[in-house]
């Protein structure tokens, strides 16, 4: 089978269509608290790029995007929550009212960390969209406007999210448990 790993078990968590149905909602949401803005979207790579495309085609609104790749904390020997940032926006976000794309919110160190760098550079409204969130995870406090589920305290993959860089092309959302 396609995805079959002698290492690892997958179990579904959140299938295709729930995810359909709720990126959609997300959408209506969004674009309700938008209406007559200039939306500008920015994405976290790699993770929320299959998140982006879904939820933009359901914002019919003025949009732009901008994608921004940051290093995980997890890679460090420490978790200052520091982030360093890989790949930095190709436009200035002054004076524009921007939200950001994020597969997850765990701990909360990434999305705290950006949202405190991108507010160095004046945008007119910051917001968060996390697909996911695992609020039993969290360490800093991170306001998140939009969640798409909360989740429990397990490592997820698919829609996107990898494990070492794979099951980002699953259509679901998987819970994966490493056999003992
Ligand atoms: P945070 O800084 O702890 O909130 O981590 C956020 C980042 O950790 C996400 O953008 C993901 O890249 C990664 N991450 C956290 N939990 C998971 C998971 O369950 N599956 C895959 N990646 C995860
Ligand atoms: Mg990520």
């Amino acid at each position: 089978m396609l995805f079959t790993n002698p290492a690892a078990q997958l179990k579904v968590l959140i299938d295709d269509r729930e995810l359909q149905q709720r990126v959609k909602e997300l959408g209506e949401e969004i674009s309700r608290d938008y209406q007559g803005k200039n939306l500008h979207l920015i994405c976290i790579l790699k993770g929320a790029c299959v998140f982006l495309a879904d939820l933009i085609r359901h914002l019919p609104l003025d949009i732009s995007i901008d994608f921004m790749a940051v290093s995980s904390y997890a890679n460090s020997l420490h978790t200052s929550g520091e982030v360093k940032i890989i790949k930095d926006l190709d436009s200035i976000i002054q004076g524009r009212d921007v939200l950001i794309i994020e597969d997850i919110l765990d701990t909360g160190l990434t999305l705290d960390y950006l949202t405190r760098s991108l507010r160095t550079r004046s945008p007119h409204s910051l917001n968060i969209c996390a697909l996911l969130s695992k609020p039993s995870r969290r360490i800093k406090e991170v306001n998140a406007a939009y969640v798409g589920f909360e989740i429990p305290d397990e490592f997820v993959v698919g829609y996107g999210l990898d494990f070492a860089e794979r099951y980002r092309n699953l259509p679901s959302i998987s819970v994966m448990k490493k056999d003992e």
